[in-house]
């Protein structure tokens, strides 16, 4: 059994198919790369795993349970994260608050308690703070964890935003673009937290990319998408030899020339 199962998964805006009759499954500590040129549909894909979309029609199956058309906060509680395309970060706050704020956001009001002091309180702001600790030396953040979020370089906000999909301990994580706007040595520091997560944490990782190298260098399979359909699933390999997709993307330079 998958740890995702997609099935005919399908999304209309109106008008508009933005994913349609998608079926693909995402293995158990995988790294799968899902490719397509602009609008081809992959953030919506995301929207509708982690609930903040209802699909048209289609199944999400996630460890063998149903979880179509779940809110987003039973989603992540089941072991679903998201990184964002952009920068969604609180900015003006530090990084171990960020990352104690994405905490907060998974586990509800009650690890609020701390605000009303007590003892007990106090010794569980600790616990959450070591937390966030390890989490900020997964990501090669722990030297910063004071600074403010926007003082740091954005190759570092990224992995900010990394930081606060792990603080609710999930078992998929969905990222969109995580490399898009980097310079070379960013991208290389990313790529190298991607796959530590899933070798020492045997995290599962979904990721949406327009940086076909790195796309081709962490993946070990890839779905194409083009105007929400898949076109093509396979090694990297297969993809770029793959004639469909070599046409979905030459069409794309067609439209953009
Ligand atoms: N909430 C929405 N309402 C209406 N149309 C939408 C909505 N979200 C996305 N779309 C449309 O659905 C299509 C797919 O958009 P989506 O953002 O999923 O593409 P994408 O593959 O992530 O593109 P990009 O690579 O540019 O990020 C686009 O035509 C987009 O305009
Ligand atoms: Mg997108």
């Amino acid at each position: 059994m998958a740890l995702l199962e997609v099935r005919s998964l399908t999304k209309r805006f109106g008008g508009l198919t933005a994913v349609s009759e998608l079926t693909f499954d995402v293995n158990e500590g995988e790294i799968l790369g899902i490719i397509g040129p602009n609008g081809a549909g992959k953030s919506t894909v995301f929207n509708l795993i982690c609930g903040t979309l209802k699909p048209t029609s289609g199944t999400l199956t996630f460890r063998g349970e149903n979880i179509t058309g779940l809110p987003p906060h039973k989603i992540a509680a089941r072991g679903i994260a998201r990184v964002f395309q952009g920068n969604v970060l609180f900015p003006e706050s530090t990084v171990i608050t960020n990352v104690l704020i994405g905490m907060h956001l998974h586990t509800g009001l009650r690890t609020f308690g701390f605000l009303f002091g007590g003892h007990h309180a106090r010794r569980r702001e600790k616990a959450l703070r070591e937390r966030a600790m390890e989490i900020l030396e997964l990501v090669g953040l722990a030297d910063q964890a004071d600074e403010v979020a926007s003082s740091l370089p954005h190759g570092n906000q990224r992995h900010i935003c990394l930081a606060i999909a792990l603080a609710t301990e999930p078992r998929l994580l969905l990222l969109d673009e995580p490399v898009t706007g980097m310079n070379a040595e960013e991208v290389a520091a990313m790529l190298e937290t991607l796959r530590k997560l899933r070798r020492e944490q045997g995290m599962t990782l979904v990721v949406v990319e327009h940086n076909m190298q790195a796309v081709m260098g962490l993946c070990d399979r890839i779905v194409t998408i083009s105007y929400g359909k898949k076109i093509c699933e396979g090694t990297p390999e297969q993809t770029c030899s793959d004639p469909a997709v070599i046409a979905a993307y030459l069409g794309a330079e067609d439209d953009v020339a």
